[in-house]
C-alpha cells in the first residue's frame, strides 16, 4: 500500500486531531502518502483533498473541532454516490481509508469497501459513545468533562437558591453521556432513552429529596429521552409539584473545546493503530479499546451490535442520591 486517505464524518468530537495527526506522522514513518479528504464522504465527491505531511499537522494536538472539517452526506447513501466516490478514489490511488466518526461514517466506509477495492478501517469519534466495540470514543471524555464542568457551576446557584435545576445534555438517542455526569455531578436522577421515564416517580423522588433536607436538586435529561427533553418534563413535573424550577440546555458547548488527555492519548492510539492495521493488510474493521487493550471489531457489527451501559453505574446513581 503506497496511499492511504483520512476523513472525519458525522458530528465533530474532541480528539479528531489529535488522531489525524497520529496518522499522518505513523503514516509518513511507514513510507505512506497520507491524504486528507476535507467534509467527510462530501470531499470525496467533490475531489477536495490535501496532502499531509508531519509539518501539517503541527499544533493541532489541543485543537477541538477537526481541521478536515466533516458533514453529514445524503448523497454517499445512494448507490450512484458511491459509485462515484469509488471511482475518484481509484482514480487518486488511494488505496486505504481510514473514516474517523460513528456509525453513520461506518455505514458510508462499508459501502465503499463493498462496491470497490478501498480497504477501509474506521475509529470511533464521537462524542455520544454509542459504538460497539470500544469502551471510550474519541471526544467522550472531553464532552462529559465539560458538562461537568457546567454541572458544577449551576450546582453553586442551585445550593444558594435551593432550586431544582433540569439540565439537558447530549446523547442523540442513548445515555452514556447523562450517565457518567450524572454519577460524576451528584445527581438526583438521570432520564435517558434507554430507561422509561416516569414521571409520578420522578415527582415523588424530588419531593422525598427535599424533605429529607436537601436543599436542592439536579436532574439530567438526556436530548433523546423520550419522554420529550429538558422544557417538557420540567412542566410535567411543575404541573405535580408546583416546584420553582430551571432549565438549563447544555448542548453544543459539549461538542467543543480543546481535548482531554485522555481523549488525546486514546485518539493517538487509535490513529497509529488504524494505520498499522491497514499496513498488515486488515480491512473492514473498527479500532478500538476494550479493556485497555487494542481491540478490532467487524465495521457491521459496530452498528449490529448494542453497546450497553454500564448497569452498576444505573444502580448507583439511586443509592448515591440518598
Ligand atoms: O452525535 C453527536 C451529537 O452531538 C449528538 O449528541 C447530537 O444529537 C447531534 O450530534 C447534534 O447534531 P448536529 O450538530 O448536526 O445538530
Amino acid at each position: 500500500m503506497k496511499k492511504i486517505g483520512v476523513l472525519t464524518s458525522g458530528g465533530d468530537a474532541p480528539g479528531m486531531n489529535a488522531c489525524i495527526r497520529a496518522i499522518v506522522r505513523c503514516g509518513v514513518s511507514r513510507g505512506l502518502e497520507v491524504v486528507g479528504i476535507r467534509r467527510g464522504y462530501r470531499g470525496i465527491l467533490e475531489e477536495d483533498f490535501v496532502k499531509l505531511g508531519s509539518r501539517s499537522v503541527a499544533n493541532i494536538i489541543y485543537r477541538g473541532g477537526t481541521i478536515l472539517e466533516t458533514a453529514r452526506c445524503e448523497e454517499m447513501k445512494t448507490e450512484e454516490g458511491i459509485r462515484k466516490a469509488n471511482g475518484i478514489l481509484q482514480r487518486e490511488g488511494i488505496e486505504g481509508l481510514i473514516t474517523i466518526g460513528g456509525d453513520g461514517t461506518f455505514r458510508g466506509a462499508v459501502a465503499l469497501a463493498e462496491a470497490g477495492d478501498v480497504k477501509v478501517i474506521g475509529i470511533p469519534g464521537t462524542i455520544d459513545n454509542d459504538v460497539y466495540g470500544t469502551d471510550y470514543a474519541i471526544g467522550f471524555d472531553t464532552a462529559i468533562n465539560t458538562a461537568l464542568d457546567a454541572i458544577d457551576k449551576i450546582r453553586d446557584t442551585a445550593g444558594s437558591l435551593q432550586r431544582l435545576f433540569f439540565i439537558e445534555v447530549m446523547g442523540r438517542s442513548r445515555g452514556f453521556i447523562a450517565l457518567e455526569v450524572g454519577i460524576a455531578g451528584g445527581a438526583e436522577d438521570i432520564l435517558i432513552p434507554e430507561l422509561e421515564t416516569k414521571i409520578e416517580q420522578l415527582c415523588l423522588d424530588i419531593r422525598r429529596s427535599f424533605k429529607r433536607g436537601k436543599k436542592s436538586s439536579i436532574v439530567i435529561v438526556a436530548e433523546g429521552d423520550e419522554a420529550g427533553g429538558a422544557f417538557s418534563i420540567a412542566q410535567q413535573v411543575w404541573e405535580r409539584l408546583r416546584l420553582e424550577y430551571r432549565i438549563c440546555v447544555l448542548g453544543h458547548v459539549q461538542r467543543g473545546g480543546s481535548p482531554t488527555a485522555r481523549d488525546r492519548v486514546l485518539a493517538s492510539k487509535l490513529g497509529a493503530a488504524a494505520v498499522d492495521a491497514l499496513v498488515n493488510g486488515m480491512a473492514g474493521y473498527m479500532v478500538g479499546e476494550l479493556k485497555g487493550e487494542i481491540a478490532f471489531t467487524p465495521l457491521r457489527e459496530t452498528w449490529e451490535k448494542r453497546k450497553e451501559l454500564d448497569s452498576n453505574l444505573l444502580r448507583l446513581v439511586k443509592v448515591l442520591a440518598e
